[in-house]
């Protein structure tokens, strides 16, 4: 008995994030109420990296949007490491997302007229780090992932890959447990695709961080540990990837 309340327990731990009967409904109660999420259950282990695929409406964005807590859920419990977000005022969400997630949008968002290194920094910034260390980590940052001779360029002076680059330094600047991405690679050619996909796995591997990557691309997701399936606003099945597989049997 015992024993199992301990392996529970540890599993527990490893739980980085649950959700558990996640409903969201568009425009709720009016004539053009869209239900985008049908009570979705998903719990994603600490370090592992995983990918959403489903047809288009099937509501993937709309499930990242509600990890992120960029919008609100209508009913369901999102848990991000032991948190039970409905339990969060207003005044600690921004706070808890800031130092808890990470978002890589499709079109990388990035402020454009700010430098690569300024828009790195801002996180820290926001988070009231005093400037001089702020500057310091985001350009050790930036040299990690090869823009070290980029640092003083506004976005649209850099090609899609290194705007993609500053996108990932930005996300990751606070050392988020968790780094959501819809797309992240959706509009860039297959050889820099694969180097930000080499970038993510590295990410996950060495600092144990959590991927959550919306794609339509196979080859993306098969990147991944497991590949999550949409249909209708549910996960229709899970599926592990092949590539993780290999690497963990080594
Ligand atoms: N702000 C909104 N207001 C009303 N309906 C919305 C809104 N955002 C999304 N929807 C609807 O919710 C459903 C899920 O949308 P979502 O953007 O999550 O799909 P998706 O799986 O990301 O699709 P895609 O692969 O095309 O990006 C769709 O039917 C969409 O039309
Ligand atoms: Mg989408």
């Amino acid at each position: 008995m015992k024993k199992n309340k301990t392996n529970q327990e540890l599993k527990q731990k490893d739980i980085i994030l649950s959700i558990t009967n996640l409903h969201k409904r568009y425009n709720e109660g009016k004539s053009n109420e869209v239900h985008a999420l049908r009570g979705v259950e998903l719990t994603v282990k600490k370090g592992d990296m995983m990918a959403i695929m489903g047809p288009s409406g099937c509501g993937k964005t709309t499930l990242l949007n509600m990890i992120g807590h960029l919008d609100r859920r209508s009913s369901g419990i999102i848990i991000i490491d032991k948190v039970d977000t409905s339990t969060l005022p207003d005044s600690k969400m921004t706070a808890f997302r800031r130092d808890n997630i990470g978002f890589i949008f499709q079109l990388f968002n990035l402020f454009p007229f700010l430098t690569a290194v300024e828009n790195v920094e801002t996180p820290l910034l926001l988070k009231g780090l005093n400037s001089g260390l702020a500057r310091e980590q985001a350009k050790m940052l930036l040299r990690e992932l090869g823009m070290g001779d980029r640092l003083y360029h506004q976005p649209t002076e850099l090609s899609g890959g290194q705007q993609q680059r500053v996108a990932v330094g930005r996300a990751l600047i606070n050392q988020p447990a968790i780094i959501l991405g819809d797309e992240p690679t959706g509009d860039l050619d297959s050889t820099t695709s694969s180097d930000i996909m080499a970038l993510f796995r590295r990410i996950n591997r060495t600092n144990n961080q959590t991927l959550v990557l919306v794609t339509h691309n196979r080859w993306i997701a098969e990147q991944c540990d497991y590949i999550v399936h949409m249909r209708d606003g549910k996960i229709s099945h899970l599926e592990q990837g092949p590539f993780a597989k290999k690497e963990k049997k080594q």
